[in-house]
């Protein structure tokens, strides 16, 4: 059982009866419109939980945490590890806070505590994250936690309707103290 836990906040694979309390944040379709997942009903939530890998660290796989709030004991928001390709050693992440527990460091703490987790207990050798140019907290995010931005993809995703620009940004083990 992995183990990624801060003072504040925990993280914990995603289980079928967490579907309420995500859907209450993740079918904010304000707060997500840069998401290619704001769902419609409870369903196709048990169906993004269906289809979450089994185990950590698959190739080719999304493995998606909740993050619980200790104190309030509360699902706050998620976080997903995709583990690249099949070498092993390439991950992509992607996090989401409820409206309500936004701009008070949750988002932080959560990536940086899996970073640590995967570069000095997994020995990952790249984190890369994929956002909206316009998603400005995401890129804030990011550059507090010292991504380095590495590309930037033209119309290069359809997502909600319509295609959109995609940047990347991407973080070495070397360049994490
Ligand atoms: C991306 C997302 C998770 C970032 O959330 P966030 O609340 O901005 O980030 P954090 O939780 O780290 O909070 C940082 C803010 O809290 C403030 N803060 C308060 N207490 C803090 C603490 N103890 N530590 C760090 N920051 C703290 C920071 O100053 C910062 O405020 P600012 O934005 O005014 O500068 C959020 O915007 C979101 O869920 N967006 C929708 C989903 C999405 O598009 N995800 C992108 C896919 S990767």
């Amino acid at each position: 059982m992995i183990r990624i836990e801060t003072e504040r906040i925990k993280l914990k694979p995603i289980e079928s009866n967490d579907n309420e309390q995500i859907f209450k944040y993740r079918s904010d379709s304000e707060t997500n419109k840069y998401q290619g997942f704001i769902p419609k009903s409870l369903d196709e939530v048990d169906a993004f939980i269906a289809k979450n890998a089994t185990e950590f660290n698959q190739p080719e796989s999304w493995f998606q945490f909740v993050i619980i709030e200790k104190k309030s004991n509360l699902i706050i928001g998620d976080l997903g590890v995709h583990f690249i390709g099949n070498d092993g050693f390439q991950c992509e992440l992607g996090c989401t806070l409820s409206k309500k527990h936004q701009g008070k460091g949750f988002a932080t703490e959560a990536m940086k505590t899996t970073i640590d987790y995967l570069f000095k207990e997994l020995n990952k050798h790249r984190i890369t994250a994929s956002i909206d140019p316009q998603n400005i907290n995401s890129i804030q995010l990011l550059e507090r936690l010292h991504f380095r931005k590495e590309a930037h993809f033209k119309e290069s995703l359809f997502i909600n309707g319509k295609w959109v620009d995609d940047i990347v940004y991407g973080l070495l083990k070397s360049e994490w103290k």
